[in-house]
């Protein structure tokens, strides 16, 4: 018997059997930069902004991109293109450091971007060398495994996995989740379960310690979810469900973000709010429009519509959120 979190764990990353080794990318949900290059074209324009502020400040460089959870490397090939056609000062000075759990899926990416110069990969966070510029994530924090818990006959519980699938319910499997569970338990109902994402809150304070100077970019979907229940849920084939512990290693498993948890444990580091906003705005204020093909040819037609997704509230748009963090350095290290 396992813990939930050991469970999907294995499940999303075992590296024979575990969904990410074997994921096609967009069969079972579309992540944004599968569904239309505009959107790299949009962060490529914020992370130029947010580069050339820190030289204004007098932040010295060399600045990296430090991409956690790049997958195919999708987005890193197509925010390269734009910053190579549109910010060329910073496609030829900045490192652009792709930070990617899978090997095989690293590994890839790291190949098939090696025409452009300064790219490297790792598995780690942990091995990446600390140093200012951008950390950027696009659906990461809700691909972290998570502990579960459960209110059962009043009381809470954790939920643990047998060999067969069969879920049962223990006591806590650390103290550390002890806090979490006492915030949760009221507003839990009988039966009903709640994600915690611990890894989430470390990864932060990883971050906040390899990114000297500069910004966080956070972007996932989820909420500020003011202590509300948070279940955790599957994607396959571009359905949902909440048997998470059903075809192991061929569903996707998540939980939606809870940016509290990122905002307040980001002050405690050091990492202040710049901006926290729906994907939607995020773009359209970005200007999106001059990603836009135009003309009335099929093509034209459907990129309108894929970005419609990335926009749309009952798409992307409202789901998802962008949340900017900021970290200065000591005046005395500029
Ligand atoms: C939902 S996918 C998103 C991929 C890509 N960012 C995109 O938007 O298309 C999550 C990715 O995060 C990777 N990942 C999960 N935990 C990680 C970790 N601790 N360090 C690095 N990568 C991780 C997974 O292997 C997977 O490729």
């Amino acid at each position: 018997m396992q813990t939930f979190r050991d469970y999907m764990d294995s499940a999303l990353y075992d590296p024979e059997r575990g969904y990410y080794s074997r994921r096609t990318p967009t069969q079972d949900f579309y992540t944004a930069p599968e569904l239309h290059p505009a959107f790299a074209g949009v962060l490529a324009r914020e992370i130029a902004r947010r580069l050339d502020a820190l030289a204004e400040e007098g932040v010295p460089g060399p600045y990296s991109i430090t991409e956690m959870g790049s997958g195919s490397g999708r987005l890193a090939a197509e925010l390269l293109r734009s910053l190579r056609q549109n910010f060329p000062r910073w496609a030829d000075t900045v490192r652009y450091v792709l930070v990617e759990r899978s090997r095989t899926a690293l590994l890839d990416s790291v190949l098939a971007l090696s025409s452009s110069a300064h790219v490297v990969g790792y598995t780690r966070l942990e091995e990446v060398l600390p140093g200012p510029g951008v950390f950027l994530s696009n659906e990461l924090v809700d691909a972290f495994p998570v502990h579960l818990l459960e209110k059962r006959d009043g009381s809470l519980y954790e939920v643990y996995v047998e060999e067969s699938g069969r879920t049962l319910l223990s006591d806590l499997s650390a103290e550390e989740l002890r806090p979490f569970a006492e915030e949760i338990a009221p507003a839990l109902s009988e039966g009903e379960r709640h994600a915690v994402n611990l890894e989430a809150l470390r990864w932060l304070k990883l971050v906040g310690e390899k990114l000297r100077s500069g910004f966080v970019i956070t972007i996932d979907y989820g909420r500020r979810m003011a202590g509300a229940p948070n279940p955790p849920r599957t994607f396959f084939r571009h359905t949902t469900d909440f048997r998470l512990t059903e075809g192991k290693g061929f569903k996707d498993i998540t939980a939606s973000v809870d940016f509290d948890a990122l905002i307040s444990e980001g002050a405690r580091l050091g990492l202040t709010v710049d901006a926290y906003e729906t994907l939607g705005r995020f773009l359209i204020e970005g200007g999106i429009q001059d990603y836009l093909p135009e003309g009335m040819d099929t093509a034209a037609i459907r990129a309108r519509g894929q970005v419609k997704t990335l926009l749309h509230p009952d798409g992307m748009g409202e789901a998802f959120k962008v949340l900017i963090q900021r970290k200065s350095a000591p005046a005395s290290a500029i």
